[in-house]
């Protein structure tokens, strides 16, 4: 049992079962410094139950308190602080670390099911937004986070391949785009000829029409509209792909909004069957309570977004039997997924409960909006490649003899990015700053691996052998380590549990911190009795850092 959930058992106990456990859970603090305690439990929620002061109750709860795993409980003012037996812990937590080294922290709570993600899922023929950045980022940490937690993973690209801007494209290109350019470089000319089919059509109303025609040929089937929608997807795909290989993620479907065509009309007949399709000024709706009608079909005839997603979720629910799924999209959509949600909930099917938007806050530059609009865009490939040039200059600073600097600079740029993007809650608007991302001391991906690094650099200088682990003679100064260390896997846990990467992004900067404290106090590779100990900590430090920016998506250079 986790030992966590052994003081709140104890606890319960201590309080004649007064108060629930889970409240219990909710109060007990971990104090800011191990002198005193490893955990606190404030009593003052007690103080009514009782009658009596806080004071007196934690000193009758601190004297009922025993527990194999407690060393002593120290009542002061209103709190119950616990202290945990050092050694002992301090042995179980590195033999496990050094025992399971990456499987360490692993849970079984989804075993045998399985999750779909949808993540990513970028328009084609628009750049890949910064928004899109982030449900890539994200979206890959949850899937990672999943599996730890043992489930199964379906990673889907919901890539916008269909839609009215294909008309626009269109048109577009008829009238100005170059065969050769969009080859060289499809995304950025394709973005090229869509900003100014925008601009024109500010003056010129015909644009829109010719669009929207060219869009009803492309759904008919029509040969020559077929071909080019062909070309554009496959182009960008490619260059998305790109992008993906560099962030090391990887997807184990691209269907897109197009493969659903064929798949649409089962769900519109379904409505109607149910009688929940209405007509509302030539337009087929789906009434819902509280929010406003989903659109299903448009007055043309022509099928939506949502009409697409449905048709989605039908499909991914019959093909991956799944017992959950994410949509990890940015917070302004939140309507759809309600709406979508709600529909497919009227319908009658039980599962829709289990579908869970997951929204995230914008990317803002200097407190604006980086907005992909009148050109004005920031191409995701161009920032990844600004910040792994940045990373290369700072290495360069810090240690020019370094060998495979590039590649290493490739680690730590992209780190940089995914880290900063990870470490606040993803509801937060996070401001993007190259400087700050990768500032080697603040709370950033570069900090972290860099104590990586660090720590390999010594194992390899103490020539650590990791068949000689010793988990005994550790100082005081070692007790914040393991204590941290010990938490990682109910860290797991709870980033599943709340969706929350964060939770694993802050525990690697703990971990950090705690570790360098550590390290600044102790001469590691002293050759003393203690010196394998002292590695073996060490070498657990880093089986969990690792582990963890794996977690998020990140590399571990072991030099840098
Ligand atoms: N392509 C959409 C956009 O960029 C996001 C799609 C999200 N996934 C979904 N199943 N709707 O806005």
């Amino acid at each position: 049992m986790a030992d966590k959930k052994m003081i709140v058992e104890t606890l319960f106990d201590a309080v004649d079962g007064q108060l629930a456990k889970a409240d219990i859970e909710r109060f007990i603090e971990k104090p800011k410094h191990t002198h005193l305690g490893d955990y606190a439990f404030p009593c003052f929620a007690l103080a009514k139950i009782f009658r009596q002061s806080p004071t007196n109750i934690a000193k009758e709860v601190s004297e009922k308190m025993v527990n194999s795993i407690i060393e002593k409980v120290e009542a002061v003012g209103g709190y119950v602080n616990i202290f945990l037996k050092q050694s002992e812990i301090s042995k179980t937590v590195l033999s496990n670390i050094v025992t399971f080294r990456s499987a360490y922290g692993q849970q079984e709570q989804g075993e045998n099911q399985t999750i779909t993600i949808d993540f990513s899922s970028p328009n084609i023929a628009k750049p890949f937004s910064m928004g899109h950045l982030r449900s890539t980022v994200i979206g890959n940490a949850l899937a990672n986070i999943s599996e730890k937690n043992g489930y199964e993973v379906v990673r889907i690209n919901h890539i916008g391949d269909w839609g009215t801007q294909f008309g626009k494209l269109i048109v577009a290109y008829h009238l100005w785009g170059k065969k050769e350019l969009i080859e060289q470089s499809p995304v950025r000319e394709l973005l090229k000829i869509y900003v100014k089919f925008h601009d024109e059509a500010e003056r010129d109303d015909t644009l829109n029409d010719q669009a929207r025609a060219a869009f009803k040929r492309l759904e008919q089937g029509d040969d020559e509209a077929m071909r080019l929608w062909h070309w554009f997807r496959e182009a960008s795909l490619k260059e998305f792909e790109q992008v993906y290989a560099l962030l090391g993620i990887r997807f184990d479907s691209y269907a897109g909004e197009a493969f659903y065509n064929d798949k649409m009309n089962r769900i519109v007949d379904l409505l109607a069957e149910k009688e929940l399709l209405e007509e509302s000024d030539g337009a087929m709706v789906v009434n819902l309570e509280n929010m406003p009608p989903c659109l299903i079909k448009k007055t043309d005839g022509t099928t939506l977004y949502a009409t697409r997603d449905l048709a989605a979720a039908l499909y991914r629910h019959e093909t991956y039997k799944s017992e959950k799924s994410f949509y990890v999209v940015g917070n302004e959509q939140s309507l759809h997924f309600k709406q979508l949600f709600n529909v497919l909930e009227k319908i009658g099917y039980e599962w829709a409960r289990e579908l869970q938007h997951i929204p995230f806050g914008m990317m803002l530059k200097d407190g604006k909006k980086m907005s992909t609009r009148k050109g004005k865009v920031v191409l995701l490939a161009e920032v990844l490649d600004e910040a792994i040039e940045l990373a290369e200059k700072n290495i360069e600073d810090k240690n020019p003899k370094l060998q495979h600097k590039e590649e290493i600079a490739k680690i730590v740029g992209t780190g940089a990015v995914i880290f900063h993007d990870l470490k606040n809650h993803r509801l937060n608007d996070i401001d993007f700053s190259l400087e700050e991302m990768l500032n080697f001391e603040g709370e950033t991906g570069p900090y972290v691996q860099y104590t990586y690094a660090r720590i390999c650099s010594l194992l390899r200088k103490g020539q650590y052998n990791d068949q000689e682990c010793k988990f005994e003679g550790l100082s005081e100064e070692a007790w914040p380590v393991i204590i941290t260390l010990k938490e990682f896997p109910e860290v797991v846990t709870k980033a599943f549990e709340l969706a929350d990467p964060s939770q694993i992004a802050k525990h690697l900067i703990e971990l950090s911190r705690a570790f360098n404290k550590y390290y600044a106090h102790t001469r590691i590779l002293e050759e003393d009795a203690t010196m394998q100990a002292k590695l073996t900590l060490c070498s657990s430090v880093a089986i969990v850092l690792k582990e963890g920016l794996r977690l998020l998506g990140i590399q571990a250079p072991e030099e840098m």
